[in-house]
C-alpha cells in the first residue's frame, strides 16, 4: 500500500471523531474574536497563513540538522533550533484555525499532523535541553529524530493540502469548467432583492451554479461554489460585514464583498470568483473575466 494510500485509509478513521469535536470546540473557544482568528486564517492576506508560517521551523531545523554535521557551526544550529522552537508556536495556531473549520476527513488526517508536529517539538525542546547541559550528542539524536517526524509531518500537510485540497480555492474549480461567453441570468425583475439567488451557467456540459445578488439596479454575480470548501452561496446570506455588503456562506460564515468578492470575514483566505456583470434590454448577463479562459 503505498504512503498515500495510508493517508486516505486514516482519514476515514472515525473512531476518534468525538474526540476531534471536543478539540474543535476547544480551538474555537480559545481563538477568539473572530477578528484574531481571521488573523490565523489569512484571510487579511488572500492566502492561508499556515503554510507561510510553517516554513520557518522547518527551514531553520532543517538548516541546523545541515550545520550540524559541521562541527564548529553547532552553536549556530543551536540558535537555529531555538528559533524555530519558538516559530512553531504562530505556525500551530494558524493551523489550528484552519484545522477548525474544515470537513470530518480533513480533520482526522490534521490531528495526525499536529500530533507528529508536538512529538517533533518535544523533541527539539529536548535538544535544547541536552544541549544545553552539555550533552550534544544527545541533542544531536533528538534533533535529527525531530528532523525526521517534522518531515514525516510535513508530507501529511502536504496530502491534506493537495489531496484533500483544505487550503485550495473550491471555486476555481467550477470556474474553470464555465464557459467564458456571457451567460444570461434572467430578466432583473426576476431576482429578488436584497439576497442571493441561484442561476446556472454551462460548464463542458455540466451546469455550473451561480450566485446572484440584486440591490435595486445593480446585480453581483458569483460561482456558486464557496472558496472556503464548496459551500453553497446561494443558500447564504446578504449581510453587511467589516463595512461592505457581502454575501455570506451558510457553511462557515466566510463573508465576501459584492462588489469585489474580496473576503471581509474568514475562514477563506480566498476571493470569491466574480462575474462581469452587464445588462440589455431588461436582462442580466454575466461572464468570467478572462484569466479562466483556457479553452
Ligand atoms: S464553505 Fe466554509 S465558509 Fe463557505
Amino acid at each position: 500500500m503505498s504512503l498515500l494510500a495510508v493517508l486516505d485509509r486514516l482519514s476515514e478513521v472515525s473512531s476518534f471523531d468525538k474526540s476531534l469535536e471536543s478539540a474543535r470546540a476547544a480551538v474555537n473557544k480559545v481563538l477568539r474574536p473572530q477578528a484574531f482568528k481571521d488573523l490565523l486564517h489569512g484571510t487579511w492576506l488572500g492566502h492561508p497563513l499556515h503554510p507561510v508560517l510553517a516554513m520557518v521551523p522547518v527551514g531553520t531545523w532543517l538548516s541546523a540538522g545541515i550545520l550540524d554535521a559541521v562541527p564548529p557551526a553547532r552553536p549556530a544550529a543551536t540558535a537555529l533550533i531555538g528559533t524555530g522552537v519558538a516559530a512553531s508556536l504562530p505556525a500551530a495556531l494558524a493551523g489550528a484555525a484552519d484545522w477548525s473549520e474544515q470537513d470530518d476527513a480533513v480533520r482526522r488526517l490534521g490531528a495526525v499532523h499536529a500530533v507528529a508536529n508536538s512529538a517533533a517539538l518535544g523533541l527539539y525542546v529536548g535538544s535544547l535541553v541536552a544541549r544545553r547541559k552539555g550533552n550534544g550528542t544527545l541533542g544531536r539524536v533528538l534533533a535529527y529524530s525531530g528532523l525526521g517526524l517534522a518531515s514525516a509531518s510535513a508530507s501529511i500537510g502536504g496530502h491534506m493540502s493537495y489531496a484533500q485540497s483544505s487550503g485550495a480555492n473550491h471555486a476555481v474549480p467550477e470556474a474553470r469548467q464555465l464557459t467564458t461567453d456571457w451567460i444570461d441570468l434572467g430578466p432583473l425583475d426576476d431576482l429578488p432583492e436584497g439576497r442571493p439567488a441561484l442561476r446556472t451557467g454551462e460548464g463542458q456540459g455540466t451546469p455550473i451554479g451561480l450566485a446572484v445578488v440584486r440591490r435595486g439596479a445593480r446585480v453581483d454575480a458569483f460561482i456558486n461554489a464557496c472558496a472556503h470548501v464548496g459551500g453553497p452561496l446561494a443558500e447564504g446570506t446578504v449581510e453587511e460585514v467589516r463595512g461592505a455588503d457581502c454575501i455570506v456562506c451558510p457553511w462557515h460564515g466566510s463573508a465576501f464583498d459584492l462588489e469585489s468578492g474580496e473576503p471581509r470575514r474568514g475562514p477563506t483566505a480566498s476571493a470569491q470568483e466574480r462575474l462581469e456583470v452587464k445588462y440589455e434590454a431588461g436582462r442580466v448577463f454575466g461572464k468570467l473575466p478572462n484569466r479562466h479562459a483556457s479553452k
